[in-house]
């Protein structure tokens, strides 16, 4: 009688186990095909295109260096993962291209160059571009604009030195 109650108790932690397996598995094939969605990947961009923002006004130039980085990243993830998107007529590799590769070339010309006045021209440059594209492709009610206020209040954006 007391080995039937272990044998059924290591029956069912045996069987727990085996679930707690399977469901782990499942994560980790769900991680792997994981794609993030256009809005996603705007979204951070969005966060970037404000770091951006505070970099530059810090002159913390090395930042604002590695946030156009991160954009560019984004976008190439936005190409790669979304071809076409929904109703939108044109690829979003296009897209990008127009609207994208000309504003990112100044602001990383005005950042080599830790031209503060230049980078706050091309840094609206560029916001008017991210809203250009919204415009044309039906999300014109996603607006961006400067950041009003730093809302990353546990980076730091001045230099340290
Ligand atoms: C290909 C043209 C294109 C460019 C360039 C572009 N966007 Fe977008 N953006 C879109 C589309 C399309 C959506 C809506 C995606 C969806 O279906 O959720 C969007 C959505 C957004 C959203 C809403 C996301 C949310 O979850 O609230 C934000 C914020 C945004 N973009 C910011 C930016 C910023 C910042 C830039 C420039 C640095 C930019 N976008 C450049 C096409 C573009």
């Amino acid at each position: 009688m007391k080995l039937k109650v272990i044998k059924f108790g290591l029956a069912l932690a045996t069987a727990s186990l085996l679930t707690a397996c399977a469901g782990h598995q499942s994560a980790e094939q769900a991680h792997t095909h994981f794609t993030p969605g256009l809005g996603e990947i705007m979204a951070q961009s969005a966060a970037r295109h404000a770091k951006l923002w505070f970099a530059g006004q810090a002159l913390n130039w090395e930042l604002a260096a590695y946030e156009v980085d991160e954009l560019h990243e984004g976008f190439e993830d936005a190409a790669n993962y979304h071809r076409t998107h929904k109703q939108i007529k044109q690829t979003i590799p296009e897209l990008i291209a127009q609207h994208m590769d000309q504003p990112l070339a100044d602001i990383e010309r005005a950042i080599k160059d830790k031209n503060l006045q230049a980078f706050v021209r091309h840094y609206d440059d560029l916001t008017v571009a991210c809203n250009a594209c919204h415009q044309v492709t039906d999300f014109g009610f996603n607006r961006v604009t400067r950041p009003a206020f730093n809302p990353f209040a546990n980076q730091a954006f001045g230099l340290s030195n």
